[in-house]
């Protein structure tokens, strides 16, 4: 079983054939309105992937609020925990996913949202295998690892795009630190990944610091190893990347629990990462089994980009 702590929102995803400069108009030539949010698209990686998902996350007392605890359930996580606070409103993004799969997206992080996080159910986490935080709820996410931490329970955190001082309070208290691309540069600023890396191990007694690339792999850097090394994505033809970091990060906290060994949950978390992006849905464990012994292990083939 798998905690996982931070972001829900409703994602609006808009299928454009090109992005334009502003000022635009553009025709979307779909649409669909799904759950997202790092931690909550985790969650559901980790049911689809064979394990338990417990939520914990905030969202307003409002329609948009109850329809994601529904879907959640519906997805088969755990979502009894979520904070449905009066007179909150709830996070949407805006995603648009162009003709090559890539995605921009807003976010609006919701109004009102209670940042207290003495009501959660922290003693859950001795029935869990593994903990994942985002930064979206800092105040929740720092309690849940440290009495992770006092228990020996193995955490990992998506160390996305946020203010610099919340991952600087949130960093050093998780064992598995992960990296979007703009969370390390904000991390360890005007310096290179492997030194970013670098510094990260060193904020605390971390096991292991990684930042994803998307197409590019992960670099990872452990306690005792000289240099970095590359886990290489597996090479997919990506239709849609949204999720494809949550996904990664859902699929490590899983084998983490599983008892993975770290190089071993990189290639596993890679291949969640890599199906996603090529399917636009999270994988089952049958998809995610045959990609693995499949052993498509060779570098990445670069996709052509339109710059
Ligand atoms: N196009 C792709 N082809 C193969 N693997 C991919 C692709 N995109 C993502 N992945 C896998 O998923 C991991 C995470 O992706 P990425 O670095 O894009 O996450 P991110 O920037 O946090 O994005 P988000 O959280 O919005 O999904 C990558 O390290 C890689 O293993
Ligand atoms: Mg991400």
């Amino acid at each position: 079983m798998v905690v996982c702590v931070g972001q829900v929102v409703t994602d609006h995803t808009f299928r454009v054939d090109e992005v334009e400069l502003p000022p635009s108009k553009t025709t979307a030539r779909g649409y669909a309105r799904s759950v997202g949010g790092m931690a909550a698209n985790a969650a559901i990686a980790v049911v689809r992937l064979g394990g338990e998902a417990v939520f914990w996350g905030r969202v307003g007392r409002d329609e948009a609020g109850e329809e994601l605890r529904q879907a959640l359930e519906e997805e088969g996580v755990d979502a009894g925990g979520m904070v449905m606070a009066e007179g909150a409103r709830t996070p949407l993004s805006a995603v648009i996913v162009d003709k090559m799969g890539e995605r921009s997206i807003v976010t609006y992080r919701g109004e009102k949202l209670p940042s207290d996080a003495s009501g959660l159910p922290l003693d859950r986490l001795a029935e869990a295998g593994a903990l994942l935080c985002d930064p979206r709820w800092p105040e929740a996410a720092e309690a849940a690892f440290r009495m992770a931490r006092a228990r020996g329970l193995p955490s990992a955190m998506d160390a996305e795009k946020t203010e610099e001082r919340v991952l600087r309070q949130l960093v050093p208290l998780a064992d598995h630190v992960i990296f979007a691309t703009s969370g390390l540069t904000i991390f360890a600023p005007g310096v290179p990944p492997e030194e970013g890396l670098a510094r990260a191990l060193k904020a605390g007694p971390l096991q292991l610091a990684a930042v994803t690339q998307g197409e590019k792999g992960t670099l990872w850097l452990a306690p005792g190893m000289e240099r970095m090394a590359v886990r290489p994505a597996f090479p997919v033809e990506a239709t849609n990347t949204t999720g494809a970091g949550d996904v990664f990060h859902g699929a490590y906290a899983l084998a983490l629990a599983e008892g993975q060994p770290v190089e071993q949950a990189l290639r596993f978390a890679s291949a969640a990462g890599a199906l996603r992006a090529r399917d636009g849905r999270t994988p089952d464990r049958a998809v995610l089994e045959a990609l693995l012994a499949g052993g498509t292990d060779v570098p990445p083939v670069r996709r052509k980009r339109k710059d």
